[in-house]
């Protein structure tokens, strides 16, 4: 038995996949917040930041991931990353970087405006294709969506995020409401008062919630089956 070897948020999801874990320098913890608006400091960064200043506070740190203007690919089903786990044999945009990244983090907020009710294509793709290509540097480490939207679609935004966490084992951080601001910019964040207290709340839950999964003994595997409905 290994488990009780593997104390870190990172081992832990390690174990949960058979990943060999980043080492940490000074054993810190990280927490990577995905800024999914081709805004780089547009409403989505301004409630992330909201978030990631509260999980500084709490002695975890921060660093806030822009996915840039530039196009990303969506995941063409080619399954390259079944022969080479762990990469994208798209090289040409930033989910490569974001995988890199995610190796080295025990925990995840991802945020997006929310476009026709939905999250932004850019977020989905980079999502779709960082989790297909390397889901086992995702697999149980604590994760939180995040949206912003003028007026509606954040619960559907929301869903569609939280989707990626909840077939990959990764334990869902949350707020005392859900976790939506309302704005066109900034300033329209800032004075989203409701708002605001919702990113801080989940800045500290988020925080508490990979330091218990640092801590936590990781249960042994389940030997997983695989079947499909058409036989
Ligand atoms: C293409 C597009 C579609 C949008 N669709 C919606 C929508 O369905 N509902 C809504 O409330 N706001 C919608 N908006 C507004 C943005 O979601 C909102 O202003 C958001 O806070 C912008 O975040 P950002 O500054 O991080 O990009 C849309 C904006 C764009 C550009």
């Amino acid at each position: 038995m290994t488990k009780l070897a593997l104390t870190g948020g990172a081992l832990a999801a390690a174990a949960v996949a058979g990943e060999t874990p980043a080492a940490e320098p000074g054993g810190k913890l990280r927490v990577l917040l995905v800024n999914g608006s081709p805004h780089m400091e547009g409403c989505t960064y301004t409630a992330l930041n909201l978030v990631a200043q509260e999980i500084e506070a709490s002695g975890v740190e921060t660093e806030i991931f822009y996915l840039g203007t530039a196009p990303v690919q969506d995941c063409m089903a080619c399954g390259s990353c079944k022969k080479h786990p762990g990469r994208c044999i798209w090289d040409k945009d930033c989910v490569n970087e974001l995988i890199a990244k995610a190796r080295t983090v025990q925990g995840f907020v991802f945020g997006s405006p929310v476009y026709y009710g939905h999250p932004s294509g850019r977020l989905l793709s980079a999502m779709d294709r960082a989790f297909y290509a390397a889901g086992d540097v995702f697999a149980g480490k604590p994760a939180a969506a995040v949206a912003s939207s003028r007026r509606a679609g954040s619960l559907a935004t929301l869903d569609a995020i939280q989707k990626h966490f909840t077939i990959s084992q990764m334990p869902v951080v949350s707020s005392f409401y859900w976790n939506e601001v309302h704005g066109f910019g900034p300033a329209d964040v800032m004075a989203d008062e409701e708002g605001v207290s919702i990113m801080r709340q989940l800045g500290r839950n988020m925080a508490r919630a990979v330091r218990a999964y640092a801590a936590a003994p990781v249960p042994d595997p389940v030997e997983r089956k695989y079947t499909h409905f058409i036989r």
